[in-house]
């Protein structure tokens, strides 16, 4: 009609105004509120990250003590959730039941449902960042038959996620700061990637004006698609498939045969054009952590360290700018930790919580916030009559 601007997938439409994140796919740059990456992950740890992206700042030692003690105090969820997961059938996709125990939230929770109201909105943010870790392991215990664990607020986040995902009554759980150190760079690498699809899901929920805990229920919905968060579980289900190196150019010709819908999964990014630094601090916590356990052998990684060899080295990749991505290496990590495939996307939608939650958050800040409603370009029929049906 020439009245809108078509763009499929939006690649040249910028849907808001945003202050949190930047990211320059050329040069490979990711800042959070003008903090480069890399010194996150090495500078601080993911409640750090969550005040960055939530409140604009890095903590100082004060404003950490009480945003911890805030975080910590909200770990629990209500004893009633218990009873919703138990409704799932014991074999559901764990991603399946986070998305229906988060979008429940909304009915534990009716005191911080007023999103006029700043202070309401805070509750909720540090609500959904403190649960989340809680209920993605709850997920893990319901699935596995085992009973869950309460979080022990004595822990950090990331060493009190782990223990509900791993202890069991029968015997002392010991914490390895090494694992608990990868799973806390997991969490800061993948906290925030401004206006992403699930990112886009929330803020397009929230303009209606529906509460936080629905809107983030959408998002995580939305990251469950394999071509967002569901590429970590699907990295690793490739890399399984490949077996071994002898079998790569195979797959390779696959991926690179038109006919063919084969992917490889974890290359590739809309933004990312040289690098994503996500994958580099990624691979170095991958070799860390296999150092540690003593899997410098493992053959997953070993056949990961190949694909990427050789696909970088390949006309295709190269003519494309593909790239791995953050989940190349983040499955193979996950795997070490003891994290099942299936429960990887979960464990995304942990981390992304704190994404969402602060872009949802800025979005209703604004004076002139408006509901999000895209036009279309029709394609259908023209005007036509509609007869009775011994007419048709
Ligand atoms: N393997 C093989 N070919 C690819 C890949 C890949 N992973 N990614 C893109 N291409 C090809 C694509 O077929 C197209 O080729 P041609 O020009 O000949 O038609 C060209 O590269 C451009 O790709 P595109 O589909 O236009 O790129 P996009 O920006 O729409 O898609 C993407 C980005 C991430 C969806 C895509 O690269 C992909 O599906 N990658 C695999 C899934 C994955 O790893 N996703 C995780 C993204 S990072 C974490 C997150 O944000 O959730």
């Amino acid at each position: 009609t020439g009245k809108f601007t078509y763009d499929p997938g939006f690649m040249s439409t910028a849907a808001c105004n945003s202050a949190i994140t930047y990211i320059d796919g050329e040069k490979g740059e990711l800042l959070h509120r003008g903090y480069p990456i890399e010194q996150l992950a090495v500078h601080g740890d993911f409640l750090d990250v969550c005040h960055l992206l939530l409140k604009g700042d890095l903590p100082n030692l004060e404003q950490k003590r009480e945003f911890s003690e805030l975080v910590t105090k909200h770990t629990m969820v209500h004893e009633q959730m218990q009873f919703f997961f138990r409704g799932f059938r014991r074999d559901s996709h764990p991603m399946a039941v986070l998305t229906g125990c988060v979008g429940a939230l909304s009915a534990f929770y009716h005191d911080s449902l007023n999103i006029n109201d700043a202070r309401h909105r805070e509750v909720s943010a540090i609500r959904l960042i403190a649960k989340l870790p809680t209920l993605v392991a709850m997920a893990y215990k319901y699935n596995t038959g085992m009973p869950f664990v309460y979080p022990l607020n004595e822990l950090s986040y990331s060493a009190n996620f782990m223990r509900m995902m791993f202890a069991n009554p029968c015997e002392e759980y010991k914490i390895n700061d090494v694992l608990v150190r990868a799973l806390d760079r997991i969490l800061i690498l993948h906290a925030d990637h401004e206006q992403n699809a699930s990112t886009s899901t929330v803020r397009l929920a929230g303009s209606s004006g529906a509460n936080p805990f629905a809107c983030v229920a959408a998002g995580i919905a939305c990251l469950w698609g394999p071509a967002h968060g569901g590429a970590n579980e699907a990295a690793l289900n490739m890399l399984e498939e490949i077996g071994s190196p002898e079998r790569i150019p195979e797959f390779i010709r696959q991926v690179k045969d038109k006919q063919s819908s084969v992917k490889l999964m974890g290359f590739g990014h809309r933004v990312y054009k040289n690098y994503d630094p996500r994958a580099k601090l990624m691979r170095e916590t991958c070799h860390d952590v296999l150092e540690e356990l003593g899997l410098h052998d493992e053959p997953l990684f070993k056949l990961a360290m190949e694909l990427e060899k050789i696909a970088l080295e390949d006309e295709y990749f190269v003519s494309r700018k593909l790239y791995p991505n953050v989940d190349f290496y983040s499955g193979i990590v996950q795997r070490a930790l003891g994290i099942p495939t299936s429960m990887f996307t979960c464990i995304f939608a942990m981390a992304r919580t704190i994404g969402w939650i602060a872009q949802w958050n800025e979005m209703i800040s604004e004076p002139d916030q408006k509901i999000g409603r895209p036009r279309q370009l029709f394609v259908g029929q023209t005007p036509r009559e509609a007869k009775p049906i011994e007419q048709r």
